[in-house]
């Protein structure tokens, strides 16, 4: 068996986020959690991370704050789905646990550099991965590889053509995905079919643990922004699949594409332009089988995107997760 795959969670926790946490804590090796603003503020993102790691006894994880801002934007949040404190719904205390002293930045570069083989999943605005390939791009033939939510094969979501983490920071995001490194993109056309609805929260409920009950409360409240904010039947826990997909990657049907970041369309910018002219599909994550006689044009593939989510096989995950947490 494979030993735990060593990675760097980059979060702004954030509802889905803290389940990424939970399944990245719980299934692989978390050399750190970095945070970056984008659901809320730098400072609340942070103590979210660490109520998160309390809630389920792994403040063994050390949590690192990142930039609290874009690179050029100015920083947009999403009270309307997080609550002003960026994790609305369960009670609990102020953290009794403090980030390191360190940059996310700055622990980014030395972990990369001195350890072997790190994953970067980043769950939030890309800016603090785009910050540490301009301090040391060397890192970059280092990184195994960045599986990351953001972006989209088909529609956005903060705007038609714009996921949140991507519009948040597009030049960030360009220099991400323009480094070289193998991506692994879950686009909100995935992060979409992992809809929990009430029924399953009903589920969770039954499950006599602390982490449950945190998930649950975390839930009820999603259920209720996302209804409210965006008319959506469920809770989409988006930033979960990119940590699912390396736990257990069958629960993925993904396909090879190049993939840019516009950032200059009046009504496209933080688009994420994905070239899958050689799938022969009209629709990506229909009919995903790959036309061997169309073959790739344009630039070659740097990324997988992910099409098609085994959904009951990834609430399989999430449910014995949430059973063996404390
Ligand atoms: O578009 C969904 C993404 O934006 C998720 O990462 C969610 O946490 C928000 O940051
Ligand atoms: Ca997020």
């Amino acid at each position: 068996m494979e030993a735990r795959r060593k990675i760097i969670l980059d979060c702004d926790p954030g509802h889905d986020d803290a389940f990424a946490i939970i399944l990245a804590a719980s299934h692989l090796d978390v050399l750190g959690v970095t945070t970056i603003g984008g659901n809320c503020c730098l400072g609340n993102v942070t103590k979210n991370a660490l109520k998160t790691l309390e809630v389920i006894d792994r403040t063994d994880i050390p949590v690192y704050a990142g930039h609290s801002r874009p690179m050029v934007a100015e920083l947009v949040t999403a009270p309307q789905f997080h609550g002003e404190s960026g994790l609305d719904g369960p009670v609990l205390p102020d953290p009794v646990t403090a980030p390191q002293k360190e940059h996310a930045v700055d622990f980014i570069v030395e972990t990369v550099k001195s350890v072997d083989g790190v994953t970067l999943v980043p769950t939030g605005p890309l800016t603090n991965i785009a910050a540490a390939l301009n301090r040391a791009p060397e890192i970059a033939g280092r990184i195994r590889e960045i599986c990351l939510m953001g972006g989209s094969v088909t529609f956005g979501n903060w705007t038609p053509a714009a996921e949140f983490n991507i519009f948040v920071d597009p030049e960030a995001a360009y220099r991400v995905f323009n480094s070289g490194v193998p991506i692994k993109m879950s686009g909100v056309n995935l992060t979409r079919q992992c809809a929990v609805s009430r029924e399953r929260v009903d589920e969770i409920a039954k499950i006599p643990t602390r982490t449950a009950k945190f998930a649950v409360d975390l839930l009820n409240f999603f259920l209720g922004t996302s209804k409210e904010a965006a008319s959506l039947p469920a809770a989409n826990l988006h930033d979960a699949c990119a940590v699912a997909w390396l736990i257990r990657p069958e629960l993925i049907t993904a396909a090879p594409m190049h993939i840019t970041v516009e950032l200059k369309g009046e009504f496209t910018r933080g688009m994420t332009v994905c070239d899958y002219r050689h799938l022969r599909c009209e629709t990506p994550g229909t009919d995903v089988t790959e036309s061997p006689t169309m073959g790739f044009r344009g630039e070659r593939p740097n990324a997988e995107a992910a099409l098609r989510l085994d959904f009951p096989g990834f609430m399989d995950l999430l449910i014995q997760t949430l059973r063996d947490c404390p």
